[in-house]
């Protein structure tokens, strides 16, 4: 299983990550990335059919700011 995560202290709202994954990633308030899954907790798996536009998302960000991981993030 893989969870994600944004770093919006990182996140310039570049616009790459909705746009490539857009049932992952969406925009807050203030152009930010979260994940739309748990509200950017990273507690939620991605499912399978969408772990490719995922790891596109992941591959594209231009701050690395998209965060995967084996486990829930804490
Ligand atoms: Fe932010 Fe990276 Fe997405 S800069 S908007 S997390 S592609």
């Amino acid at each position: 299983a893989t969870y994600t995560k944004i770093d919006q202290d990182t996140c310039i709202g570049c616009g790459s990550c909705g746009a490539v994954s857009p049932d992952v990633y969406d925009y807050d308030d203030e152009g930010l990335a979260f994940v739309i899954l748990d509200d950017n907790q990273g507690c939620k798996e991605i499912p399978e059919d969408l772990m490719e536009d995922v790891e596109d998302a992941y591959e594209e960000c231009p701050t690395e700011s998209i965060k995967l991981a084996n486990e829930p993030f804490d």
